[in-house]
């Protein structure tokens, strides 16, 4: 079991260090770090696209600490979260050490990395089992090997998604009562921003605040059950310059940023079981609602005349749905 020893330079160094990658999230870093220090394992519970992994691979950066990710999903075996024994060198050398490949919980628990764990309620029972022996003995038995110990470094980080259809029901009390959590919401307005600006660089445009905001809608609109995490913003935005450039048109041209907006967020958005509308529906009217500036151009309404009074009706809606979660 882990003693509590320091892990690398983790301390109030790390911070800093941290936060020249991360974008705010100050609080939830520091409790990461707080919580790798006490020698604790870590759950972090948020929607997709909130900065989970990027705090986790920065920390671990910042604080040397040798990083495991692991995707979790339902062909994790134990043998693939462990290791195994060659076959072919079974066959001809049978059962011993030197055939034995370690897998990525074996790295870490030898070498005292960080294993990360995403989408840790997609993963076999059998192998969640496993887990929960690693974490209450601190050591791990393999048949024919024999024991591997944790290294007083090995920390062990699992991650999930609250709106998750394999539901995070199946993790039990088990795994609960082992680890600290984290929840982790949206992040603010002025967070995207930054995060979309670094990763979608914009000319000098209110159209990237307009985007975010749209993104923002999708997750408190009656219809949808699930919105668009930040990554639909920076998406939209990509698409949008690429798809100016083939089309001979400004990234702003509604011609441009409506299709854009649909191919980036549709596939995105889930709408409620008893919706009756369509993902393309939704975005289309947000769109018209949040983005389009008032004089765009290629902007009409049905009967061909340009629609009036849109920065008021943006207004309207920018306040009814960006409520912070
Ligand atoms: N606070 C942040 N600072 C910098 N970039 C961020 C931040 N939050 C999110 N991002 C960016 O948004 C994208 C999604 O973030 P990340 O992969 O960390 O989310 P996640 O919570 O791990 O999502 P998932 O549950 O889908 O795995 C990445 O491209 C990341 O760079
Ligand atoms: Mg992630």
């Amino acid at each position: 079991m882990s003693t509590g020893e320091a892990v690398g330079p983790y301390g109030p160094g790390t911070l800093s260090a941290v936060q020249t990658e991360v974008v705010g999230r100050r609080r939830e870093i520091q409790l990461v770090i707080a919580a790798l220090m006490a020698a604790r394992h870590l759950m972090l519970e948020g929607p997709p696209g909130t900065g989970k992994s990027t705090i986790l691979r920065a920390v671990a950066k910042a604080g040397g600490h040798g990083f495991e990710f692991i995707e979790g999903n339902a062909e994790l075996t134990p043998a693939r979260l462990v290791g195994h024994f060659d076959p072919a060198q079974v066959m001809e050398s049978g059962y011993s050490p030197e055939v034995w490949v370690d897998g990525p919980l074996a790295r870490a628990l030898r070498d005292g990395s960080l294993l990360y764990l995403e989408e840790i309620n997609r993963i076999p029972e059998e192998t969640l089992n496993l887990l929960v022996t690693v974490m209450s003995e601190g050591e791990l038995t393999i048949p024919r090997l024999g024991r591997i110990d944790a290294s007083p470094n090995f920390r062990m980080v699992a991650a999930m998604n609250p709106f998750d259809a394999v539901g995070t029901a199946r993790i039990s009390g088990a795994i609960y009562d082992r680890v600290c959590r984290i929840g982790m919401g949206y992040q603010s307005e002025d967070d995207e921003q930054a995060i979309v600006n670094r990763h979608a660089p914009w000319p000098n445009s209110e159209f990237p605040s307009r985007v975010v905001s749209l993104v923002r809608a999708t997750r408190n609109h009656p219809e949808i059950r699930v919105g668009s995490s930040v990554r639909g913003a920076v998406d939209l935005l990509l698409l949008a310059t690429d798809l100016g450039t083939l089309r001979g048109l400004p990234p702003e041209h509604h011609d441009v940023g409506l299709d854009a907006a649909l191919t980036a967020l549709s596939g995105r958005i889930r709408l409620h079981d008893s919706s009756t509308t369509t993902p393309e529906a939704v975005i289309t009217e947000l769109y018209r609602q949040l983005v389009e500036p008032d004089d765009a151009e290629g902007h009409i309404d049905s009967n061909g005349a340009p629609e009036p009074g849109k920065a008021k009706r943006r207004q309207e809606a920018a306040t009814t749905t960006t409520s912070e979660s």
